[in-house]
């Protein structure tokens, strides 16, 4: 393990805890968990309610799935990195406002820049809008995009893959969709390089598998 990247994410997560200023203060701290050197990092909604009192991102239902999820494409939760754009529970499970999403932002983005994961995975819609404002999530979830020199795959969350049969195909794709898109990372940043689409939104949007 990087223990320098370890005691910088030990640093983030007490001055986390320590600003007054954010919201959701009557929650508790979900910071994250996984492994610091991972090449795939997951990123959440918010904590749930199970989440809110084990501390621990994505272990109610949804991180059932996606436990499953992980294992039946080989690979094992403890191997990526799960997180979430808001770190404390909203009220009642309701959407974060984009005031508490801003307000989190400068920890979620110092978070990314330590871990430097090669590929961001985000679970549902305030996830992926977080990084990809115009992108919507039936039409966008389960493609590639390329995002300051990694990877962005939007992919449902599972509590609606729980909801429905062809939301949990779509799902189920997604996820085996993964493993071959880190095979082909270089190729697809290489791709989207040479077609000059790093800069603006649309480019960054467009489609590489
Ligand atoms: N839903 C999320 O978005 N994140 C969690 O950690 C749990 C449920």
């Amino acid at each position: 393990m990087d223990l320098a990247k370890n005691e910088a994410l030990r640093m983030l997560a007490n001055r986390l805890q320590d600003d007054l200023t954010l919201p959701l203060r009557e929650s508790n701290l979900v910071f994250g968990e996984g492994d610091i050197d991972a090449q795939v990092l997951f990123i959440g909604e918010a904590p749930g309610m199970n989440e809110n009192l084990q501390k621990r991102p994505f272990v109610g239902r949804g991180g059932q799935l996606l436990n499953k999820m992980l294992e039946h494409i080989g690979w094992r939760r403890e191997q990526v990195y799960i997180t979430n754009i808001v770190k404390r529970r909203p009220p009642d499970n309701r959407d974060p406002f984009p005031e508490e999403i801003a307000a989190y932002k400068p920890y979620l983005t110092e978070q990314i820049r330590i871990i430097n994961p090669k590929i961001i995975v985000t679970l549902g819609r305030f996830a992926m809008n977080y990084f990809l404002p115009m992108a919507k999530i039936t039409r966008d979830q389960g493609k590639a995009f390329q995002l300051q020199g990694k990877l962005l795959v939007p992919i449902l969350h599972p509590a609606a893959a729980l909801r429905g049969n062809e939301a949990m195909a779509m799902f189920r794709a997604s996820f085996e969709k993964l493993p071959l898109i880190i095979k082909k990372r270089e190729s697809l940043i290489a791709e989207a390089a040479s077609k000059n689409q790093a800069k603006d939104e649309t480019s960054i949007q467009e489609k590489l598998f």
